[in-house]
């Protein structure tokens, strides 16, 4: 139907006779000539009708935005005073002698020229949606982030074997989708969290190495950068260590980041969990942003302190700080600010310490200063690498509490004060992270999942008390956004129940869930390792985008709907019958 694309077009064209097809994208009349920017998939091009050609012209006054049309016509030079920089094809023109309407179009219940949607008339209008330049442009580089994906994997030998979707329970740490059988009454399929136990299972099939790109199925809240449904870039490989494996996940992000930002990555460093915790607050921490979270605890460690920041000695109490360069101009409002910010974090109170300098003589501001001498403030600062100038924000509280506020804290204050550097690319691996969590009851459970080996010195920790167990995984995290995560697997069946028994995972859902594993691993099983990088977060990251949706063609809400097909919707009652299902009303 056509001879060239609408956004193809050039001053080498000059001349030519094409045909184009595409969308009005916008019309302006000025009584003898009518211009049309028309729209394909390649970019925008101006079309001209003249009122000379009468036949065409009343055609091309009944033309209105949004209609599918066909044109044809000779490409023109446009007037020097009107050539047009800002798109590629602005120093030429069709001048069109033939125009079809393709379709007609309802006016759009989308603005694509001001772009001034709410996000539910986007997503319910998601084929509409689709047709602006800058989600087409997202699509387009995560096609050429696959394609990377697909050549660096065969190129290093892994075969991409596809894994089942109707399956069985793979933990994750979320809830699973359920899928009823019709054969099996009262029986449900699982759909996968992740192809976990198939990739493993591979590597006693001895397949060696294994890749997919692979949709994964998560039921659990949702966020800016997470959807129910999902991609992973899913890896395997048997005999190989955490290195190994790592390594060649670097290798691949490289690849990946230099064919599509034209940078290259130098080699991503390591950090332990417990040192991400401690400096940054979290196990994804954004490393454009320097600031870290200063410890002081060892300083304020007294009764007098205790008391007065009101710690109990029978709890894990945490007493940092964040030093802001340049603060201690912060107003009395702006601290407000931020103490109700950390406030969402369940923090009491937030500190300040202001460091000046008046008469050439350093001098303390602070909230604390009753009961913090000259001494102790001295020893703070010089601890916090403060200068005069600066601002010390302190909590004192329960570790987790201080380390999850002042870590939030870190990231609002890099973005307020510009610290954080916008135009750089930070990954960070982290890894030692402990085989289990423990909650309030004494429970435990993977931190990450249950297939995970213990590091190889840590082995006898597999022995009460677990807590101190470090497992041989690794995540890794770009810019403040875990974009993997992975590790050694157990390739034996007695560790594998051992850790099942102490997640206190019962016999009977040991034999139910996963007896095909546990027999699997009895068959000469290798030692494997592997890891999975969230496709989606990769190319929100390159694409520059504040939420996963905008790399997604069809993606959910946050309560995990599709407003652009009703689902979930109601099943029919004779579907629900022959599956066995009876809906009750939620309590
Ligand atoms: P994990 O659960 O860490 O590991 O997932 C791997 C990566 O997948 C991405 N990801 C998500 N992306 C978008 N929406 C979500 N809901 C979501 N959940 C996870 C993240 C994450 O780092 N089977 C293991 C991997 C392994 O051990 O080999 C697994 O799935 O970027």
């Amino acid at each position: 139907m056509r001879t060239e694309y609408c956004g193809k077009i050039r001053i080498i064209h000059l001349k030519k006779i094409v045909t184009l097809c595409g969308w009005v994208h916008k019309i302006r009349n000025f009584g003898k000539f009518i211009f049309v920017d028309m729209r394909d998939c390649t970019g925008i091009i101006q079309v001209v009708f003249e009122s000379k050609n009468s036949s065409v012209f009343k055609k091309a006054i009944t033309i209105r935005n949004e209609f599918c049309i066909q044109v044809r016509g000779i490409v023109k030079k446009r007037e020097e005073k009107n050539k047009n920089f800002r798109i590629n094809t602005g120093e030429i023109e069709i001048l069109s002698n033939t125009l079809i309407i393709l379709n007609t179009s309802k006016s759009l219940p989308l603005d694509y020229i001001n772009q001034n949607n709410n996000d539910d008339s986007r997503l319910k209008y998601r084929y509409l949606d689709l047709r602006r330049f800058n989600i087409l442009k997202n699509l387009k580089i995560r096609n050429k982030i696959n394609y990377l994906t697909r050549t660096f994997m065969t190129k290093k030998n892994f075969l991409d074997i596809e894994t089942p979707i109707l399956t069985k329970s793979t933990p994750e740490g979320a809830r699973d989708y359920l899928v009823p059988s019709r054969n099996h009454h009262g029986k449900f399929y699982a759909l996968p969290q992740s192809p976990q136990l198939f990739k493993q299972l591979l590597m006693i099939s001895g397949i060696d190495k294994y890749y997919q790109i692979v949709k994964c199925f998560r039921d659990e809240d949702l966020r800016a950068d997470r959807q129910p449904e999902f991609t992973q870039i899913d890896i395997e490989m048997a005999f190989v260590n955490a290195n190994q494996v790592r390594n060649l996940a670097e290798k691949l992000v490289k690849n990946i980041w230099f064919n599509i930002t034209n940078i290259k990555l130098h080699t991503f460093p390591k950090i332990s969990f417990a040192k991400s915790m401690k400096k940054y607050g979290t196990d994804k921490p954004d490393l454009r942003n320097p600031i870290e979270i200063i410890d002081v605890s060892s300083i304020l460690k007294n009764k007098k302190f205790m008391l007065f920041f009101n710690l109990s000695s029978t709890q894990n109490n945490r007493i940092a700080l964040l030093c802001i360069p340049g603060g201690s101009h912060l107003s009395r409002k702006s601290i407000d600010v931020y103490t109700q910010f950390v406030k969402k974090y369940h923090v009491n109170k937030l500190f300040y310490i202001k460091i000046k300098e008046f008469n050439k003589r350093r001098e303390y501001h602070s909230s604390i200063k009753n009961i913090l001498n000259e001494k102790i403030l001295d020893k703070i600062a010089k601890k916090s690498n403060a200068k005069n100038g600066d601002i010390l924000l302190l909590i004192a509280d329960q570790e987790h509490i201080v380390n999850k506020s002042l870590g939030m804290l870190r990231l609002k204050i890099g973005e307020d004060f510009n610290i954080t550097k916008k135009n750089e690319w930070k990954p960070v691996w982290i890894i030692d992270f402990p085989m289990f969590s423990k909650d309030k009851n004494g429970k435990f459970s993977s931190l990450h999942h249950p297939f995970t080996a213990i590091k190889n010195n840590y082995k006898n920790k597999l022995e009460h008390p677990f807590d101190t167990a470090i497992s041989d995984s690794y995540d890794l995290v770009m810019n403040g956004y875990e974009i993997g995560g992975g590790s050694v697997r157990i390739h034996d069946a007695k560790t594998q129940k051992k850790i099942f028994d102490i997640i206190g995972m019962k016999k009977s859902i040991q034999n139910n869930k996963f007896s095909f594993l546990i027999q699997a691993l009895q068959y000469g099983a290798p030692p494997h390792a592997g890891i999975a990088l969230g496709l989606d977060r990769i190319v929100m990251l390159l694409t520059n985008s504040k939420n996963i949706r905008d790399v997604i063609a069809f993606p959910k809400t946050t309560s995990a709907t599709c407003l652009m097909t009703n689902s979930p919707s109601k099943s029919n009652d004779s579907i629900l019958q022959e599956l066995g299902i009876k809906v009750v009303k939620k309590v």
